[in-house]
């Protein structure tokens, strides 16, 4: 039996007007987090402890609405910030055909393409718990998948977006974000990749002023 189990016996038997979220109930849709006996998790994939005992908390670090039921408008819109979707300098006409991708090159970014948004990393953030401008794990993640994408030419578009204010530069490499990961992508090194970029483009840059 998993936390989710329980919260919907809850809801079914005792109390209909606990409020919660969920859906998929396989661990894909990323709805369901809250905090089980204190850490991050998914509930559909939480397993209740033996002793029987649990106790079920909202994720941290957001306002709640309701019971476990949080507000996910602030990190909706640090998603969108990113510009997660492919840019291209010239947008390729449709009879010169579609953009391959070696498997080699989807190597590359597979793993961040793994986020389900369930946002347990910002539960787990302390930067982020300090700073709710903080663009966080996931976002950052997301950004940086995309700048690995082979068909992407927006990496510079997106270095402001990813390292401008309480940007990636924020991250103290704390690392709770990877740990928490039900889909093991590694945040923490996404931020930290992105903060190397952003330091060798600039001293690129700095060079070529120089000649
Ligand atoms: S219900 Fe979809 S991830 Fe848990």
């Amino acid at each position: 039996m998993f936390v989710l189990d329980a919260l919907n016996y809850a809801s079914d038997w005792l109390d209909g007007s606990l409020a919660f979220r969920w859906s998929c109930r396989m661990g894909v849709c990323g709805s369901c987090g809250a905090l089980v006996n204190g850490t991050p998790k998914l509930t559909c994939a939480a397993p209740i402890p033996e002793t029987g005992e649990v106790l079920i908390e909202p994720l941290h670090n957001f306002p709640v609405q309701k019971d476990l039921v949080v507000d996910i408008g602030g990190f909706m819109e640090k998603l969108v910030r990113v510009e997660p979707w492919i840019i291209r300098e010239r947008e390729r006409a449709l009879e010169e055909g579609e953009y391959p991708q070696k498997p080699e090159e989807l190597e590359k970014y597979d793993q961040f393409s793994a986020c389900i948004n369930c946002m347990l990393c910002y539960a787990a953030c302390p930067v982020f718990a300090a700073d709710k401008e903080f663009i966080g794990p996931a976002a950052a993640a997301l950004g940086f998948r995309y700048n690995l994408d082979s068909r992407d030419e927006g990496a510079n578009e997106r270095l402001d977006l990813l390292t401008g204010g309480a940007g990636a530069f924020d991250c103290t490499f704390v690392g709770e974000c990877s740990i928490v990961c039900p889909k093991n992508v590694d945040p923490a090194l996404a931020l930290q990749r992105i903060k190397i970029d952003a330091a060798v483009t600039s001293l690129k840059s700095i060079m070529r002023r120089g000649k």
